[in-house]
């Protein structure tokens, strides 16, 4: 039985989540979730322990006939073989790919998953950022005046275009129309696209689906450079395995010269064994389930954020990803990680995405964690405006001592 509502506790374990913060202050904030991995994927982790011997490994043709067909089920998605480059993490590409750019201008999302924004700069390369914004049916837009002016700018050189899809943090999910007018955009340019799709599987609103930019067509994809990985959708996030897919050859060369000085390790037979497990089909169902409970998660809290009774926080629809994006402007706090963090939740600060009036939210906990939170993040916001008065008030008082 999958373990939603029951995951064993974390707090006092080696959790990168639950030991920032420390004991009273609810960790809300790193993207993994409390849960127990999928009973398939703890089986072939147990399997693989049972060897015994754990010495560097190589990725099997199995391996590779499972991550072509787990990618052609769920998206309709053709992939060769040979097309995949396995790494340790997203993060890792992330970087290569900036150094592909050669100096060149890399059109950047704002607000954006914070390893988008700071890669840029250590390859040498510029960061030309697109501010992405809120329409009036409340979705969030990617526009394309934004990307022109941004990819216009006096020398932007634009070489690449990083993507993230579904978008974290405002869990956009980006349309096939929207899609084409990208890749269109990048055939113009001659940019290559990194489409980091890490949170394809958390798709949380039912009638909506991921569409890899890549499989829109072969042109597309000759200019793509795709990051995949079950770490966020299954748990697995700290066993290290991830996945590049770039199906043109001279793209592919690129990315491992760009790589050189043994950038990418060989992976950790535990990740290995995960990854086998997850996209093997017979964690479809967990998947589901757990979806299922993060939806919930999802609609409780934005009922309850949505709501007067916490006034000054807002939270548009969220149609994937189990991190919510709290608009937080309105409460006209001068620290908002910090007065969350007074009132007992650690979050995700929004300027560490390029929004300082924003705070994201990892609701991908237990429904008992997530009933603790919104009081908290209630009396957060009804303090906000008395807070302020009485900062405001020492601050004249000082100045008239
Ligand atoms: C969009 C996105 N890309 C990459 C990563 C990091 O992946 P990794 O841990 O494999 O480097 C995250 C983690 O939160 C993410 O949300």
């Amino acid at each position: 039985m999958p373990r939603f509502d029951s995951a064993p506790p974390r707090e006092g374990t080696d959790s990168h989540k639950w030991r920032k913060y420390g004991r009273g202050i609810i960790p809300a904030w790193v993207a993994d979730t409390d849960f127990p991995a999928a009973p398939p994927i703890l089986a072939a982790l147990r399997q693989r322990l049972q060897h015994g011997v754990f010495g560097y490994c190589d990725i099997t043709e199995e391996l590779r006939e499972t991550v072509c067909e787990y990618f052609l089920r769920r998206w309709q998605w053709s992939v060769k073989p040979e097309s995949l480059l396995f790494l340790p993490g997203l993060g890792a590409a992330i970087h290569i790919v900036c150094r592909m750019a050669e100096g060149g201008g890399i059109l950047t999302p704002s607000p954006i998953y914070h390893v988008f924004r700071y890669a840029p700069a250590l390859a040498g390369a510029r960061r030309l950022d697109a501010k992405m914004i809120l329409d009036e049916n409340e979705r969030w837009q990617l526009p394309m005046r934004h990307l022109q002016k941004a990819a216009d700018a006096n020398g932007a050189n634009a070489r690449v275009l990083q993507l993230c899809n579904p978008h974290n943090p405002n869990g956009k999910i980006f349309e096939r129309e929207e899609l084409l007018a990208l890749a269109e955009f990048c055939e113009k340019r001659n940019m290559f696209i990194c489409a980091d799709e890490v949170h394809a599987d958390l798709i949380l609103d039912e009638d909506r689906q991921h569409i890899p930019i890549a499989s829109l067509d072969e042109k597309i994809a000759q200019r793509t450079i795709t990051l995949q990985s079950p770490s966020k959708a299954f748990n697995v996030a700290g066993l290290n395995f991830a996945v590049a897919v770039v199906p043109d050859e001279k793209l592919r060369k690129k990315f491992l010269q760009a790589a050189a000085g043994k950038v990418i390790t060989h992976l950790n037979p535990f990740g290995i064994a995960a990854a086998q497990a997850a996209w093997s089909g017979e964690c479809d169902e967990w998947l589901k389930k757990s979806n299922a409970h993060l939806r919930k998660n999802r609609d409780k809290l934005r009922a309850a954020i949505n709501n007067k009774k916490t006034p000054g926080i807002t939270m548009p629809p969220l149609p994937a990803t189990y991190l919510a994006w709290l608009n937080v402007a309105q409460l006209q706090l001068p620290d908002p990680p910090a007065h969350f963090i007074k009132h007992g939740v650690g979050m995700s600060p929004g300027a560490d995405f390029g929004d300082p009036n924003q705070m994201r939210l990892n609701f991908g906990c237990t429904k008992t964690l997530l009933n603790k939170i919104i009081p908290r993040l209630r009396r957060a916001a009804n303090n906000a405006k008395a807070e302020n008065a009485k900062a405001e008030n020492a601050k004249t008082n000082n100045a008239t001592n």
